[in-house]
């Protein structure tokens, strides 16, 4: 939490908590009416509905929400998955206008969801369940390390979305609207309320705020943990899945280290990935992920028992067939609207396809091939594809920096983007290393993790490139010069900031 700030009713002003804790006593005595009137199940249910209004009150009405100018709106404290104080930030009219329009929010998110699951007449929505037909959905809560109430092999489809790292603390945020709800539903869920905060023993990401002073590096502890806690996850799910039953995982982290793990703790569960769909999902107007080179789509891998008897194979043989897969796969995903960065991770898809089918997949000196060396070729084959499509010939004759630099715009379209997606972009074209991109050809500057494409004229103060035709080192030394000399003033040079192969085809 911000300094300061080490109870969550600090996280309101004084006019706010009056506000929600009136809200909470109001909800309390209103229980009590309820439960006299209507059968327990009944009560229970609407008492639940009034914490989720409530929820949204608090989320809407903190110090940590704030104005959205472009819309006119409140953004709640939530829209950014992490907790922010702001140094402005706006109250909503109190009573009634704030629950008034919240209930109303509540009631239309419930109708939506109503359709989706189709308990509503005329539904439009997953096809197949769309009829009506009254349904019953039983939802337990249960850590998925331990589903000790599903006997094995009972399951016929897994569908999870499982949390990536440290991407989002989920348990540190829900702590912001448990300590309300436990005001307003602790009676009514004993089993979910009887802790003082949420449990982050059992959570699956990685904090390392929870290892702290235990000797070795607390990031890496905490990756351990997550890890440790992922493969746990994937071998109880094997367990209660039927043998010819069907697990989709949802994974959109554009680490490819993230990925290593992943597929290596689905394949330790003994599951192969038999398809893989990459779709747009994430709002990229999130406020988490606006500004930041982030991933804009999700991949779906389809995951099913692997044979176990398949016997090994050896890396050698699958490479090309990981190369072709992924070529062939491209154009669908571009289709689909799946560009940039997210192509190259769109491909470890297809790349898992092939490496997953057996296992161990050795190399050639007998050692267990990772998952990460299918996602480097797959990495390659994106490039190769992509160079050949922007620059309408294939890479040869083309200086390995040069391919660099055009499929560095193509593939993060900013000029900021992580050190290690640099790293893995030199890697799949070969012939230099990051060192080399930001000392020897100064092209960027890196630092705490990040890396920034330098503009023509900062790389001409570094002594980058000469102006002089007969000294260019690189065809996109010479690019370089002709932008420098087309933005001096009174040249009509094209736009600074737009990436140079937009202005002059390649020749
Ligand atoms: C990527 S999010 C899923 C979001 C979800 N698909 C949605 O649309 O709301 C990952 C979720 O896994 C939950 N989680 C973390 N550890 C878990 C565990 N041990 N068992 C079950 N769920 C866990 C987190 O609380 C978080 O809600």
């Amino acid at each position: 939490m911000q300094p300061g700030i080490d109870r969550w009713d600090k996280v309101f002003n004084q006019r706010q908590l009056l506000t929600l804790v009136t809200y909470a006593e109001i909800i309390n005595e209103a229980k009590a009416l309820i439960q006299a009137e209507f059968e327990w199940e009944k009560a229970e249910a609407i008492a639940t509905y009034l914490a989720l209004v409530l929820d949204r009150c608090v989320d809407k009405n903190c110090r940590l929400s704030h104005l959205n100018t472009a819309k006119g709106s409140v953004e709640g404290a939530m829209g950014q998955h992490s907790l922010n104080l702001m140094w402005n930030y706006p109250e909503v009219g109190l009573y009634g206008l704030l629950w008034g329009y919240q209930a109303e929010c509540t009631v239309s998110d419930y109708l939506k969801l109503c359709a989706l699951f189709g308990t509503q007449p005329s539904a439009t929505g997953i096809p197949g369940i769309e009829q009506w037909e009254p349904k019953s959905i039983q939802i337990d809560a249960a850590s998925a390390d331990s589903l000790y109430h599903i006997p094995d092999k009972s399951v016929d489809a897994i569908v999870t979305d499982p949390p990536y790292y440290s991407t989002i603390q989920y348990a540190e945020l829900s702590d912001f609207f448990y300590v309300w709800q436990k005001r307003t539903l602790g009676d009514i869920h004993p089993n979910l309320f009887y802790s003082e905060l949420t449990d982050k023993d059992r959570e699956a990401v990685a904090n390392p705020s929870r290892f702290r002073n235990m000797g070795a590096s607390p990031e890496e502890l905490a990756n351990r943990d997550y890890e440790t806690k992922m493969a746990l996850a994937f071998a109880e799910h094997y367990r209660v899945l039927r043998d010819d039953g069907v697990m989709t995982v949802q994974f959109n982290h554009k680490d490819s280290g993230a990925w290593d793990v992943l597929a290596k703790s689905l394949i330790d569960a003994g599951f192969e990935i038999t398809a893989s769909w990459a779709v747009s999902t994430e709002n990229p107007q999130n406020l988490h992920q606006a500004q930041k080179n982030s991933v804009s789509s999700t991949v779906l891998l389809v995951c099913r028992k692997r044979d176990l008897n398949a016997g090994q194979a050896w890396w050698d043989d699958l490479r090309p067939e990981v190369a072709n897969l992924v070529e062939q796969r491209a154009p669908e995903f571009e289709e689909n609207d799946i560009t940039g960065i997210d192509l190259y991770l769109s491909a470890f898809g297809p790349a898992l396809k092939v490496f997953s089918r057996s296992w161990p997949v050795l190399s050639s000196s007998g050692d267990e091939v990772r998952p990460e060396q299918a996602f480097a070729e797959a990495r390659k084959a994106i490039a190769s594809y992509r160079f050949r499509k922007l620059a309408q010939t294939d890479t040869a004759g083309f200086d390995p920096l040069t391919q660099w630099y055009f499929l560095a715009w193509d593939a993060f379209r900013a000029r900021e983007f992580p050190f290690d997606e640099v790293r893995q972009l030199a890697l799949a074209i070969g012939g230099f290393s990051v060192a080399d991109l930001a000392k020897t050809y100064k092209l960027l500057d890196s630092a705490s993790g990040t890396c920034k494409l330098l503009t023509p004229q900062q790389r001409l103060k570094k002594r980058a490139f000469s102006v002089r035709e007969q000294e260019f080192s690189a065809r996109v030394t010479g690019r370089w010069t002709a932008r420098y000399y087309s933005d001096l003033p009174g040249r009509t040079g094209h736009p600074a900031g737009a990436p140079v192969y937009e202005s002059h085809r390649l020749s």
